[in-house]
């Protein structure tokens, strides 16, 4: 599956003393296709969490459309997007959202019982878990988790329902080096096996994985254009 974001704008209210409006994100258009690794890194603040939420169908834009193959997200209705999101989207935040009062094994299956209360996920959530290496902590409360530990979880919980595109915010942040090579390769194998990958990194050596690299123009907040002004576009060696 392919998802096309079409000349997105997002304005958000400032509620500081000066209040007034912000522009996180201007007139940025970028497709994402199924078998690619598509790369966005830029500066703090530069409005890249802003562009993977919109993309993940959990943050309405201000203009713009966001299209996954012929479904346009935001004109559904909300239940109608969250399936869609729970079958098609997998999404890795840039914080934690661990549900607490679940086991680990529990926080990865919960997107399959969400729309299937008799499914058994059991099973692949074992094996994502352990592709992700925590498949001891399966029992464990997230509570008990380290954050690289916690960050894993998330990533095996965003791969529970196979999704056709999969959306990564700063995946291998709280990770040491040999496991973030580990979670990039593996997103380098889902994006080989056809899933739409964006990653989201200040990662130096996730470059290498990708089929682009795009950056953010910060400052101007001019967001990005697919080759156009203030964007660097490298292609894998
Ligand atoms: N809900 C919101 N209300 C107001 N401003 C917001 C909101 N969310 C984000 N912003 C602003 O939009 C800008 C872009 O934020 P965003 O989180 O997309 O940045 P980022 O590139 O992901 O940064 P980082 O690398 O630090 O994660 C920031 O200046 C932020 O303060
Ligand atoms: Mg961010």
């Amino acid at each position: 599956m392919n998802l096309y974001l079409k000349e997105i704008k997002k304005v958000f209210a400032r509620q500081g003393k000066t209040g007034g409006t912000f522009c996180a994100l201007d007139t940025t258009t970028l497709t994402l296709t199924g078998g690619k690794l598509i790369e966005i890194t830029g500066r703090s603040g530069s409005g890249k969490s802003t562009l993977l939420q919109i993309a993940g169908g959990l943050l309405r834009p201000s203009e713009g459309r966001v299209i996954l193959d012929d479904t346009e997200l935001y004109t559904l209705e909300d239940g109608a997007l969250s399936r869609l999101r729970n079958r098609h989207i997998g999404v890795i935040p840039q914080g934690h959202t661990a549900l607490r009062s679940l086991t680990v094994l529990e926080n990865v299956t919960l997107p399959a019982r969400l729309y299937d209360p008799l499914t058994d996920a059991t099973e692949r959530a074992k094996e994502l878990l352990a592709m992700v290496g925590i498949e001891e902590l399966a029992d464990e409360e997230p509570m008990q988790l380290s954050g690289g530990e916690l960050r894993r979880m998330a990533i095996a919980r965003a791969l529970m329902q196979k999704p056709d595109v999969l959306l990564a915010d700063e995946p291998t942040g709280d990770l040491d080096d040999e496991n973030t090579a580990k979670i990039l390769k593996l997103l380098r194998q889902f994006a080989d096996a056809g899933t739409a990958v964006l990653l989201v990194t200040h990662e130096g050596a996730a470059a290498a994985y990708a089929d682009a690299v795009y950056t953010m123009s910060a400052g101007v907040r001019a967001g990005i254009k697919d080759g156009g002004e203030g964007v660097r576009r490298y292609q894998k060696a």
